[in-house]
């Protein structure tokens, strides 16, 4: 795999393949048995935006694996002063082996791949969020034990994380399911994706039709990164898109919740059901740090192509 730009670029066979190393990383790690696979390489980490477990989870999962991880804030790299990103690329290809870019426009993380000669991850973008929806999947296999059969739900924004679980869910093989206030829907892009998957793929505006027989349940922020401005009028518009007990009695028995984190307790989650779901809410931000050294290594060694 040369680069992590979104899920589209992925086939089944290589996030099954990711998934199964980010499980033997895992079980490795937890019996102390070291991976020096990217010993003496370095990933620089451009961040255009705040980060918690993005940023942690790909600087020790590179120093677990033997290498170095570099934080580079875009308030401190010429970007921020109006280096152009062909530049940019062209110049840190040839002091690193890897950049793992979070941003606003998906159009820099691709063009940082075209200018650029070394692998590049995708470690947030407006319109995606590749790692985060990598995460999840290893998260839902390791609970429910394979991906046949499921129903995945998405409630509340069509924004970067519903656009990367629509298509990874629909990759593996899920059925899912999507409910977006009118004029907050998935990317059209995403939608016509989707829509190559029949009746595995349903949109709508209504929570209970989307959550019934879910065995899966997601939801993320109302205003993402960038759109602080617009928290008061997205609070009104996505009124009744909250996952809490009431909607969750519609899902299968035993339904997983997800939440990629940061949660807003009291909107699109309430506090009650993130606290009784945080086993898997906090495996699954545990998860990010094994699945992002799947990536680093599926894109940064050779051993894993
Ligand atoms: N879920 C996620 O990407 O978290 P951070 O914003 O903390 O990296
Ligand atoms: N949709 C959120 C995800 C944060 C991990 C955002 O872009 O801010």
């Amino acid at each position: 795999m040369k680069h992590l730009l979104k899920m589209s670029n992925m086939t089944k066979e290589q996030i099954i393949k990711l998934l199964d190393i980010a499980d033997q990383l895992k079980y490795d790690l937890k019996h102390g048995i070291e991976h020096k696979h990217l010993a003496g390489k370095s990933l620089g980490m451009i961040f255009q935006k705040s980060s918690t477990r993005t940023r942690v989870s790909f600087e020790v999962g590179m120093y677990q694996l033997g290498g170095q991880a570099l934080f580079l804030s875009s308030r401190d790299l010429q970007i921020g002063r109006g280096e152009p990103i062909e530049d940019t690329a062209r110049v840190l290809s040839r002091y690193l082996d890897g950049i793992m870019i979070r941003t606003y426009a998906q159009q820099e993380v691709d063009d940082l791949a075209t200018y650029g000669s070394i692998p590049i991850i995708n470690g947030l973008t407006d319109f995606a969020h590749p790692c985060q929806v990598l995460a999840d999947l290893m998260t839902i296999r390791e609970y429910k034990g394979s991906f046949e059969g499921l129903k995945m739900t998405y409630i509340g924004d069509g924004n970067n994380m519903a656009n990367s679980l629509i298509v990874g869910g629909l990759l593996v093989g899920m059925r899912v399911s999507i409910a977006c206030p009118l004029g907050y829907q998935p990317s059209d892009d995403i939608i016509k994706y989707a829509s190559k998957y029949g009746d595995n793929f349903t949109l709508t505006d209504c929570v209970k039709t989307a959550v019934c027989g879910a065995d899966v349940v997601i939801t993320d922020v109302w205003a993402s990164m960038g759109q602080e401005g617009e928290q008061d009028i997205r609070k009104k518009a996505f009124a009744g898109y909250q996952i809490n007990n009431t909607l969750l009695s519609v899902a299968n028995d035993g339904a997983m919740v997800l939440h990629c984190l940061p949660a807003h307790r009291g909107e699109e989650i309430s506090a009650e059901t993130l606290e009784s779901h945080q086993t898997e809410i906090f495996d699954e931000a545990e998860n990010r740090l094994h699945a992002q050294k799947a990536v680093l290594c599926m894109t940064m060694s050779d051993k894993f192509n």
